[in-house]
């Protein structure tokens, strides 16, 4: 058996001393020829291998370099170093692999998150990156745990569909068709894909939603967890072109219920963290901290990360309708003084995220749960508001707006009206025959369903303060770019 080693987060938090253990790792640091700081992603903290002077020979000794990768036996005992309750004494130090320090592109000092970015490979060995995708995977977890403890059903929606959920567009063509100019044509010229692998055009999934709102007329409670795409070429610091969304579905729940379940959800996954990931969070305050000084006071985040959190989990969140929304917009003194690069001037217009920022961080300075929305800037799915004042139709939507991030979740009450759907699809030119499967659904004992999608990319923004959605994501995919 070769694990037999003892992991470094478990001997720092009991403390025990005086007795012997093995450890394995990666050189942080190698100070004196005498003190290794040992890490093994199981925490931040790294922990002291004391090397008595002699003990190795002088191969060795060379051998045990940042980056490198070694296993240690000795004793564990009290430390008299600062910052730190124990050390391993080492009897024995093993090289597993070793690391070129010349050419190993992570020092022990700071880079910068462009530049990890182009080395993502390595970066999960940075303190910053530990602690993010410590933080994603509690939050991943926390995330089955809420939807489980409730009693939802996790279905796995498929990747590759020939649907397109959200009518945008903006999808990744899946084919084994050539591309050398061979592939069949149809009379027309246009390619021929009913001779393409599935007999059909087939793209990568946008949404889960439409089979979410299947498994939901049966299960009654379902979400789905993962990964979506989206080919818009957006460059931003909010979107990829590959990301996890959570997409939970729910019969016999209104726009209402389906908002009080978005904030309970939001609320449990940032207390889950702030319990089981306390050391990782206030390294990550301390970084963005940091990193904020350099910036103008009106330019850094108003809390620390730390009271960020516990003021969402403390506070209701503030709802307001689109309607009203778009009054506070309109009379709001950003607008008079044309400070909008898109200013508000009548019903009916898309929010731009500079507005919804404007609402979450100055207006509200909470998050916020915007509902109805006028229906000619929503999807065909969304149910459809009874007593709409005239010329002002609105649907059953919701958008949660965070402070820093913007649009994080977004959702609706489905249209379960059979009649009312099918007018909205042709006025939408959404072909029926396409769709028979989710029609089947308004026909076979329909109810009223509700459901919504978080993005969990920018969850894990909004909890570790990270300003690049490209640093919470392994690999991450945006237009350009899918090395790694
Ligand atoms: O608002 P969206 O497009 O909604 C849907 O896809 C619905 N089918 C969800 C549902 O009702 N089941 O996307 C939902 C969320 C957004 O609020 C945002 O957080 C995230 O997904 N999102 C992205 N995250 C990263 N990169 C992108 N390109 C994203 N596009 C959407
Ligand atoms: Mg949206």
């Amino acid at each position: 058996m070769y694990n037999t080693r003892t992991k470094i987060k478990t001997l720092l938090s009991s403390d025990q001393a005086h007795f012997t253990t093995t450890l394995m790792g990666w050189v942080r640091s190698f100070r004196n020829n005498q003190f290794i700081a040992l890490n093994d992603g199981s925490t931040n903290n790294n922990l002291q291998v004391v090397v008595e002077l002699g003990m190795l020979d002088e191969t060795t000794q060379k051998r045990i370099s940042v980056g490198a990768c070694i296993k240690a036996t000795g004793e564990v005992i009290p430390s008299m170093g600062k910052g730190q309750k124990i050390e391993l004494k080492a009897t024995s130090i093993e090289i597993l692999g070793d690391c070129d320090p010349e050419s190993f592109p992570i020092q022990p000092k700071k880079h910068s998150l462009e530049f990890l970015r182009e080395n993502a490979h390595l970066r999960f060995r940075t303190n910053t990156f530990g602690a993010v995708f410590r933080v994603r995977h509690a939050l991943a977890f926390a995330v089955h745990q809420f939807f489980n403890e409730k009693g939802f059903v996790y279905m796995h929606t498929p990747v590759i569909t020939a649907s397109d959920a959200e009518g945008a567009g903006e999808m990744f063509k899946v084919t084994t068709l050539p591309m050398d100019g061979t592939a069949p044509r149809n009379e027309d010229g246009s390619i021929n894909y009913k001779e393409d692998f599935f007999g059909r055009g087939t793209n990568l999934t946008v949404s889960g939603q439409l089979e979410g709102e299947l498994a939901a007329m049966a299960f009654s409670e379902i979400y789905t967890f993962g990964p979506t795409f989206r080919a818009e070429n957006s460059n931003t610091t909010r979107h990829l072109a590959e990301f996890w969304m959570i997409e939970p579905e729910m019969a016999f729940y209104d726009l209402e219920d389906n908002a009080n379940l978005a904030e309970e959800f939001i609320k449990y996954v940032i207390q889950y963290v702030t319990v089981h990931n306390a050391e990782d969070l206030a390294f990550l305050a301390a970084r963005l901290e940091e990193e904020e000084k350099s910036l103008p006071q009106d330019k850094r985040s108003p809390m620390s990360l730390m009271d960020k959190l516990q003021f969402v989990i403390n506070n209701d969140f503030e709802r307001v309708t689109y309607t009203q929304a778009i009054d506070i917009l309109r009379e709001s003194n950003h607008n008079k003084k044309k400070k909008f690069q898109y200013p508000i001037d009548q019903w009916g217009v898309d929010l731009q995220s500079e507005h919804e920022r404007y609402l979450v961080e100055k207006h509200f300075q909470k998050p916020v749960i915007l509902t109805n929305y006028p229906a000619a800037i929503k999807a065909f799915y969304m149910r459809q508001d009874d007593d709409c004042a005239p010329d002002r139709q609105t649907v059953s939507a919701m958008d949660i707006l965070a402070p820093g991030i913007g649009e994080i979740v977004g959702g609706s009450q489905r249209e379960e009206r059979y009649d009312k759907l099918t007018q909205r699809m042709k006025e939408m030119h959404i072909p029926e025959e396409d769709l028979w499967w989710y029609l089947d659904t308004r026909r076979f004992g329909a109810c009223v369903h509700a459901g919504f999608g978080l993005g969990f990319e920018r969850l894990v923004q909004f909890v570790t303060g990270m300003a690049n959605i490209r640093d919470v994501i392994a690999f991450p995919r945006y237009p350009g770019s899918a090395e790694f």
